[in-house]
């Protein structure tokens, strides 16, 4: 069916596609059936496919990746499409409008993307009302998901005070997310990946682990990391999320790199974070190592690049408790989340 719809959609500027599509999905999952069918079409249910992470459960290991649904509008209809969990987000306290348009392109001869939206998004507080809101629905009740909140700076904040902005948001999804993504990866908030050097990070960790200690319960946060970090860097981040007690890590974020690409050099050169086909091997080295680096004492949620059941496998073979899609997704269409969990059950 996607195979159908795919080369038209790709006719289109991709950011307009992506609310057309989204909002057209929210349509036809508001129609009498329209959920149930949607799960009955996509949808993979069995109790093998259950994973148990830092201390969720989850339905299955495949997840939605940040950025998709930035501010939780389409938790339902992602749900209903097959996802075990989705991550919404990135958010920032304010909201900002991001980067000028356009500021997605693809490079189909690659599989790939390359983006720079800067964190466009309507601020933690719109966000936290939407997730409460879709938490009363029947829709949720039905078909539970575990939402994960990706939080990061706004684009005028300095660096010196990004903790306080990493602060704000954790404070306000408290209540509504199970789990805490902090993005300091992105290559499209000026400055931002400095906040992934030892001291920086160590401090905003410290401080929302503090936070986490003080309430009851408390939410797993885990960190989202740039593929282009050195192994020295690398050794660093298995010492942070040790000595933080933080519950895990994302790996990865889109990559600055733009080694080995076939499109046109005009697309290549676009400023942003590329992802998708390029990304799949260096994601997969990186997850290997902090794995093998690590011992294993810590879960990896594996992302980029997966494009087919055999990548996630690899991600999942490579040390990867769970894994996350973006750019495949929209190249493969919903019916890759099924043909992974199908996969799954097969080995
Ligand atoms: C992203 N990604 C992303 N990540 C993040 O932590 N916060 C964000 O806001 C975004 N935004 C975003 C927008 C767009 C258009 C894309 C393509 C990607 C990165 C994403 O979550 C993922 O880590 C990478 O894209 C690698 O996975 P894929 O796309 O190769 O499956």
């Amino acid at each position: 069916m996607y195979s159908l719809l795919k080369p038209i959609l790709f006719q289109f500027d991709p950011e307009r596609v992506h609310y057309l599509v989204t909002r057209n999905l929210k349509r036809f999952n508001k129609f009498p059936g329209g959920s149930a069918l949607s799960r009955s079409v996509w949808a993979v249910n069995n109790n093998r496919l259950e994973r148990h992470v830092f201390g969720l459960t989850f339905k299955n290991p495949v997840g939605l990746a940040a950025g998709f649904d930035k501010n939780g509008d389409t938790i339902a209809e992602m749900a209903n499409l097959g996802f075990g969990f989705i991550e919404v987000g990135t958010v920032t306290p304010l909201p900002q409008p991001g980067n000028d348009k356009p500021r997605m392109f693809r490079l189909p001869a690659d599989g790939a993307i390359i983006n720079r939206m800067g964190f466009n998004n309507l601020g933690v507080d719109v966000l936290a009302e939407r997730i409460a809101a879709y938490r009363k629905t029947t829709e949720a009740v039905k078909n539970p998901v575990i939402i994960g909140g990706n939080i990061g700076k706004n684009k005028n904040t300095p660096n010196e005070d990004a903790v306080s902005d990493y602060v704000k948001c954790f404070d306000r999804l408290f209540d509504v997310v199970d789990y805490f993504v902090v993005n300091v990866s992105s290559p499209n908030t000026p400055g931002l990946r400095a906040l992934q050097e030892k001291e920086p990070l160590m401090h905003i960790l410290n401080t929302l682990q503090q936070r986490n200690r003080k309430n009851e319960i408390s939410r797993p946060i885990l960190l989202k990391i740039a593929p282009d970090l050195t192994e020295e860097q690398l050794n660093d981040i298995v010492e942070i999320v040790q000595q933080t007690g933080i519950a895990g890590v994302i790996a990865t974020n889109t990559t600055i790199s733009r080694e080995g690409l076939a499109s046109p050099q005009a697309a290549v050169n676009e400023m942003g974070g590329l992802s998708g086909k390029p990304l799949t091997r260096r994601s997969t080295e990186v997850i290997k190592y902090l794995s093998q680096k690590s011992n294993k004492s810590f879960p990896i949620i594996g992302v980029g690049g997966i494009h087919s059941a055999e990548d996630a496998q690899e991600k999942l073979q490579a040390g990867a408790s769970l894994v996350q899609l973006y750019t495949g997704f929209i190249y493969e269409g919903p019916g890759l989340i099924g043909r992974i969990n199908k996969k799954l059950l097969n080995v």
